[in-house]
């Protein structure tokens, strides 16, 4: 089923950072969830996209997404975003009622300023039914931003368990 595909929602860039590592160390495909309206990512106006994000949440608005996402063939997903008032951002929500995962792996990672995952691996697993969730991995903000290389690296052998270290590079078992 190839080598997957990684799946990612990401405003600042951290996530984004951290998604280009996972494709970068498995060979998988990378495609980003984009909303139509794009949110806000100039840091002087936080207020407007807190904003938004809160209405959103509220309403248990969706976002209409830019619809260029086709998971299908692919095994596993990584699915990434940023923790967002301890859940998953809605356009995440959104992507995962429009597409049918059942019966593939989801690998789920997120990026934060100290709430780790805040739950949001369970909420994936309720919004993608027959989906498998792996183990997943909750990434601090500043140390996706660098990459995360090393601890991507260790989960991607732990979770998959065909990785194996050879120096600097990774290698997919046969
Ligand atoms: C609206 C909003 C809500 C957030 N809520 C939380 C939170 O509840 N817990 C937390 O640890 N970080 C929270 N953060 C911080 C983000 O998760 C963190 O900055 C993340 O790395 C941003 O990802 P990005 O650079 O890919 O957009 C929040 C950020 C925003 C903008």
């Amino acid at each position: 089923m190839g080598n997957g595909l990684v799946v990612h929602f990401s405003v600042h860039g951290s996530t984004a950072r951290a998604a280009r590592t996972i494709a970068s160390l498995t060979g998988a495909d990378i495609v980003g969830i984009r909303p139509v309206v794009p949110y806000d990512a100039d840091p002087r106006h936080h207020g407007a996209l807190l904003a938004r994000v809160r209405r959103e949440r509220a309403a248990g608005l969706r976002p209409e997404l830019v619809d260029d996402i086709d998971p299908a063939g692919h095994d596993p997903i990584f699915l990434g975003h940023p923790l967002r008032d301890g859940a998953p951002p809605m356009p995440v929500c959104g992507f995962l009622e429009q597409h049918d995962l059942s019966g593939r792996r989801i690998a789920p990672f997120n990026t934060h300023l100290g709430g780790g995952d805040g739950g949001t691996y369970a909420m994936i697993a309720r919004l993608a039914p027959g989906a498998t969730i792996l183990e997943g991995l909750p990434i601090q903000s500043d140390a996706a931003a660098a990459g995360a290389h090393q601890q991507i690296a260790a989960w991607l052998r732990g979770v998959l368990g065909v990785f194996r270290t050879v120096g600097e590079m990774i290698v997919r078992y046969g």
